[in-house]
């Protein structure tokens, strides 16, 4: 079938390249021209493992094209898949101005009938204001159809998760939109929930906030850990073995980050309270993650006492693995908040560090993880990358001022580490033997 995708993000082109990948014809637009342009001569604007190959094969193939008009997009195809960004604006709502702007350029394209799905992150109710939009801007003559579609690819891994999910959630209220999109969907071969669009696009919320809660669940305990001497990561393998509670998402850490969970938090803690429905948790798993590097930067300060003039060598820029993203990275910040006390922050990643040199020149990032530790009194890893888990102990050992690593993502054995003449500072793994 062929098939629209509006908003070229992350979200977009994998969506796309993966439509594409099961036989769809598939035309992706963005209003960014540069973006376009770095597409149409085969190179990506982002880094995701498997994407490039995917891109390449499918345009090959002439199943996959790029357009910057909305125009063509409409004209090309039934379903018109809303892959927009909807980032947070200073009250923790989103911002929906995009969303609506695609909602509103549709509808005075409208010549036939259309499939509009949405598939941005959106507040529950965002599916009937973008139908009662359309209604409005399109003088109501032409049929068309609202749908849900949320996604739940994780940057990193987002082609195995979209080619290969869980579930695929279709909201829709005819039974034309449903028949569409159980056909698009159909070669997934995933259990498919057919719901209203409302559920759709709570089930999104719902879910990206309860994982984000787990997370900050374990790392409030993980505070416990630390001051009862406990280990947070027994106490998580205890609890995951519950199959009702799951090992998933409940390592301790520097908290969350990316551009989908501190988002969604605020955004489904600000719709339920738009609604009149007081939801606590949600504040809370906010607040819990804010705070979490600010115990991580106390614990730096107990063992190496005075930040001013210290120089710290840190391991991962990125919110996790296997990306270059670092927005809302918690490593990021955790460098910021070093550097404000008057630490200097020597920084290696994988893959972020070219981003990070531009943004944030106050940082000296090195090219290679032991170059990161030459003149650091002590080394803080922030991202979990696995060559960090690899790691020649002994070459950090003799380049470090101090043996001392602060490890906030609990990636190291500790018992490794302390036969390395090392000790390791993890997160709520009580203080080290
Ligand atoms: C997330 C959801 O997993 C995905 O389903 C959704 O559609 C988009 O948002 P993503 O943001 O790519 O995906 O990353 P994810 O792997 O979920 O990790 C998010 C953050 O939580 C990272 O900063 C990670 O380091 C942190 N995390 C994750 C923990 O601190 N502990 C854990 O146990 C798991």
């Amino acid at each position: 079938m062929r098939i629209a995708i509006i908003g070229s993000g992350h979200v977009g082109l994998v969506t796309g390249a993966c439509l594409a990948e099961k036989g769809h014809e598939v035309l992706c637009t963005d209003s960014n021209e540069e973006k376009i342009k770095t597409l149409q001569s085969g190179k990506l604007p982002i880094y995701e493992p498997g994407l490039e190959e995917l891109v390449r094969k499918n345009v090959a193939a002439k199943r996959l094209s790029f357009s910057t008009s909305t125009e063509e997009a409409v004209a090309f195809a039934v379903p018109l898949f809303i892959c927009v960004g909807t980032p947070t604006l200073a009250s923790g709502a989103p911002e929906l101005y995009y969303v609506e702007k695609v909602a509103k350029d549709v509808a005075q394209l409208l010549t036939e009938y259309k499939l509009i799905v949405d598939k941005s992150t959106v507040p529950v109710m965002t599916g009937a204001r973008v139908r009662e939009t359309i209604e409005r801007y399109s003088k109501g003559e032409v049929p068309f159809d609202v749908a849900s579609c949320p996604e739940f690819l994780r940057e990193g891994s987002a082609i195995q998760d979209t080619l290969h999910p869980d579930r695929i959630i279709i909201g829709a209220d005819t039974d034309r939109a449903r028949a569409l999109l159980q056909e698009i969907f159909e070669p997934f071969g995933a259990c498919a929930i057919v719901t209203d669009i409302s559920s759709a696009e709570l089930i999104k919320h719902a879910s990206n906030s309860f994982l984000a809660m787990k997370i900050s669940f374990i790392n409030a305990v993980s505070r416990i850990c630390d001051v009862t001497g406990a280990d947070v990561e027994e106490v998580a393998r205890g609890m995951g073995l519950d199959p009702r509670i799951g090992e998933a998402f409940l390592r301790a850490g520097i908290g969350y980050g990316g551009y989908c969970f501190p988002k969604d938090v605020l955004a489904f803690g600000h719709i339920s309270e738009q609604l009149g429905i007081n939801f606590p948790l949600l504040p809370a798993t906010h607040e819990i993650n804010r705070e979490q590097l600010d115990f991580f930067v106390e614990k730096i300060k107990q063992e190496i006492w005075v930040l001013r003039g210290k120089t710290l060598g840190m391991w991962g820029l990125s919110f996790k693995p296997n990306t270059d993203d670092v927005r809302e990275s918690p490593a990021l910040r955790l460098a910021e908040k070093l550097i404000s006390e008057g630490a200097n922050v020597r920084a290696y990643d994988p893959a972020a560090g070219e981003i990070v040199k531009k943004t944030h020149p106050d940082i000296q990032v090195v090219g290679d993880k032991y170059e990161a530790l030459d003149g650091a009194d002590a080394l803080v890893i922030a991202t979990d990358w696995s060559e960090f888990a690899e790691a020649d102990l002994a070459e950090v050992k003799k380049r470090l001022i101090l043996p001392t690593i602060f490890d906030g993502r609990n990636l190291l054995d500790p018992e490794k580490v302390r036969k390395a003449g090392l000790t390791c500072h993890g997160v709520g793994r009580g203080r080290p033997k």
